[in-house]
């Protein structure tokens, strides 16, 4: 539990440091199955329509509002849940 727990808080100050300006609109949660030993790429600029994925949207956006996001690389040495949020994601 203390590895998921790290793995949480890990994940929330990575996207959240890359997300830049303060956005005050409510974010949302997403809970997912990461597959031990399979790469996963995490959206940081929440323009991703597979949230909380990443689909290279981000160039798109970085192009639009001169930023440099990209995605979280991210692999688990075991299957986890994990529930993660960014201030960057939100409803649409
Ligand atoms: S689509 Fe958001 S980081 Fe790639």
């Amino acid at each position: 539990m203390a590895d998921c727990l790290s793995l949480i808080d890990f994940l929330r100050h990575t996207i959240n440091s890359q997300s830049g300006e303060y956005n005050k609109k409510l974010s949302i949660m997403k809970k997912i199955k990461l597959y031990k030993n399979t790469e996963y790429k995490i959206c940081s600029c929440g323009a991703s329509k597979i949230l909380p994925f990443c689909d290279d949207e981000h160039d798109k956006y970085n192009a639009d509002n001169g930023t440099n996001l990209k995605s979280i690389k991210i692999i688990t040495q075991e299957t986890v849940e994990v529930e993660m949020t960014s201030k960057n994601w939100k409803e649409k």
